[in-house]
């Protein structure tokens, strides 16, 4: 179904805030190549196209395989601030204004790359992004659930001298069967730190990851968490305790959790009353930046102005923003949805 002119138009000017978004699947493959070229990193592919043939995923897992090789041509303080940079340009172009990122450390340490490397490049392209776009961001660090508590920890620990750099604590990699219980007290520390805690939950696993990482991880926002109408007492849960999710639409069409975006569940969650939100999750990946996902959405599940409206609201609240800007930007979302 194509979309509605007034649609698009709205879609364009709605300020727009990303809560899902991994910062290593922001790398397109002509960066990779760039990257690849600079450090002698031999690919296993002979050109762009043939990168961007071979995404073609059928899972999670089969995509995660990907994303960690890609990773490997991230190697120096330069790489991260190139590869934030690029997609700080890419989101204001699409009206972002502001972004909390996720970045997996320990895909980095365990390659030998130093945390103070993977801080300070973000850390000089987030205040390039302030400076040049007014756009702002902040750093949510993920553990990576197929590794062990124990590497948590560890991770967290190392990330210490850098506490007041990241915001929050996150959880992702491959789901199934790594349920968040196998984080609770990892995330409790986290907690204890002042950090703000999310997790990656029902996106392949069932909806009782939802109810853990509500219950054991006390997270404040479910990234993903589609699978929640498998159980009609936590989707009344969610609406109930205003609890965001931040859906990744076209991420979940690539990686099949659903097969057509005609078949998502997001305009149903939307309508009985569950916050979620519009992200692009791994972009450079799944073919779509936010205003893409945005765009899709409306036009597979036939969202209106005000429902759309209502994203790009819902996104504002659930950030991690102090009130005074929280409340700024939703005046400002409000005043162009008056002006569409
Ligand atoms: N799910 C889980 N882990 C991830 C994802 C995702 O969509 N993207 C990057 N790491
Ligand atoms: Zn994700």
């Amino acid at each position: 179904m194509p979309l509605d002119p007034s649609l698009e138009r709205l879609i364009r000017r709605l300020p727009k805030v990303e809560l899902h978004l991994h910062i290593e699947g922001t790398l397109e493959p002509e960066m990779m190549f760039a990257l690849a070229g600079k450090h002698g990193v031999a690919l296993p592919y002979d050109s762009v196209e043939a990168v961007r043939r071979a995404y073609a995923f059928h899972d999670l897992q089969s995509f995660l395989d990907l994303y960690y090789a890609g990773c490997d041509v991230l190697r120096d303080r330069r790489d991260f601030y190139t590869l934030a940079m690029a997609y700080f340009a890419r989101a204001h172009a699409d009206n972002v204004v502001h972004a909390e990122l996720f970045f997996d450390p320990q895909t980095h340490t365990a390659r030998g790359i130093p945390l103070e490397v993977v801080f300070g490049g973000l850390r000089d392209a987030m205040e390039d992004a302030q400076r040049r776009y007014g756009l702002t961001s902040e750093l949510i660090l993920c553990f990576l659930r197929h590794l062990s508590e124990e590497d948590a920890f560890a991770t967290l620990d190392a990330a210490l001298p850098f506490r007041s750099e990241f915001i929050g604590v996150g959880l992702d990699s491959g789901e199934r069967g790594n349920p968040p219980s196998k984080f609770e007290r990892v995330f409790a520390k986290a907690r204890d730190l002042g950090l703000r805690p999310v997790a990656h939950a029902g996106e392949e696993g069932p909806a009782a990851y939802i109810h853990e990482a509500l219950d054991l991880l006390k997270v404040e926002r479910i990234d993903h968490g589609v699978r929640c109408d498998e159980d009609p007492a936590l989707v009344e849960r969610l609406a109930r305790d205003h609890i965001p999710l931040t859906v990744c639409p076209l991420s979940n069409l690539k990686l099949c959790v659903v097969k057509d975006l005609a078949d998502h569940n997001f305009a149903a969650l939307l309508r009985r009353g569950v916050a979620v939100t519009i992200n692009s999750d791994d972009p450079a990946y799944f073919g779509g930046y936010i205003a893409d996902n945005y765009r899709a959405t409306a036009a597979a599940t036939g969202l209106t102005a005000a429902e759309l409206v209502t994203c790009a609201e819902n996104a504002a609240r659930a950030s991690f923003l102090p009130t005074p800007a929280r409340d700024g930007l939703l005046a400002q979302i409000r005043a162009e949805a008056a002006r569409a």
